[in-house]
């Protein structure tokens, strides 16, 4: 009998076929047209927080937020093991990167080694049943060609028990789902009108 995790592997559910690269191999090509890199610190310098780090293992990306000029420190590592302080953060925020993640755990461990005592960590990503849709992440490349990015799919089940194991506890949750707002940018999608797209969860050391 095949095991959750692959019952859960991305290709049983690919729809798209396209040549899949590792996430240092395709962020390296994206980061040039990818445009947001930084925008959390950016959002975060907006509300006046003035101390904000950066993480990520893409040195490409790194660059690309650091002309946003609003990171104290960008650290090339991984999540998983950022090289950063530890009992040092009131907040940490991980985008977009669980789906390239083939474990939670070490992720929400390194959370908590990283935060203060009443920190929040808000993890922001593309909704599991996005994914169960048959589209992985993915980018046109320099040749125009679309590549996509190893993707992992993660439900909430599999980000709760890790963060329970890093000791976090769960404040908040939310769903997007896709709407007249996402088919101004994205109009082959209505056919998946109501369908979850994104997440974030708000996890905090203390209730
Ligand atoms: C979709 S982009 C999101 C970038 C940015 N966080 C944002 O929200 O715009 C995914 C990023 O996750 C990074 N990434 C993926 N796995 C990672 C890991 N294990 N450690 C650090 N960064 C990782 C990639 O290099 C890429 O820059």
């Amino acid at each position: 009998m095949a095991s959750r995790k692959a019952n859960m592997d991305f290709t049983n559910f690919d729809q798209r076929q396209y040549p899949t690269v590792t996430p240092k191999v395709g962020y390296a090509e994206w980061a040039n047209t990818y445009e947001a890199s930084g925008r959390t610190g950016s959002w975060l310098a907006a509300k006046g927080v003035s101390q904000i780090d950066g993480v990520d293992f893409t040195p490409e990306m790194l660059t690309q937020a650091g002309m946003r000029k609003v990171y104290r420190r960008l650290q090339e590592a991984s999540v998983e093991n950022t090289g950063l302080p530890g009992a040092t953060y009131d907040l940490l925020i991980m985008s977009l990167a669980d789906e390239h993640l083939a474990r939670l755990e070490p992720t929400y461990l390194e959370a908590s080694r990283l935060s203060s005592d009443n920190a929040k960590f808000v993890v922001v990503g593309m909704h599991p049943f996005m994914f169960l849709t048959g589209m992985p992440t993915h980018f046109n490349d320099q040749q125009g060609l679309p590549k996509a990015i190893e993707t992992h799919i993660h439900l909430f089940s599999d980000h709760f028990a890790a963060a329970t194991t890093g000791g976090w506890r769960l404040r908040e949750a939310v769903e997007g789902l896709i709407d007249d707002r996402w088919f101004e940018v994205k109009p082959k999608w209505k056919p998946l009108r109501g369908t979850p797209v994104n997440y974030g969860y708000v996890w905090a050391r203390k209730l």
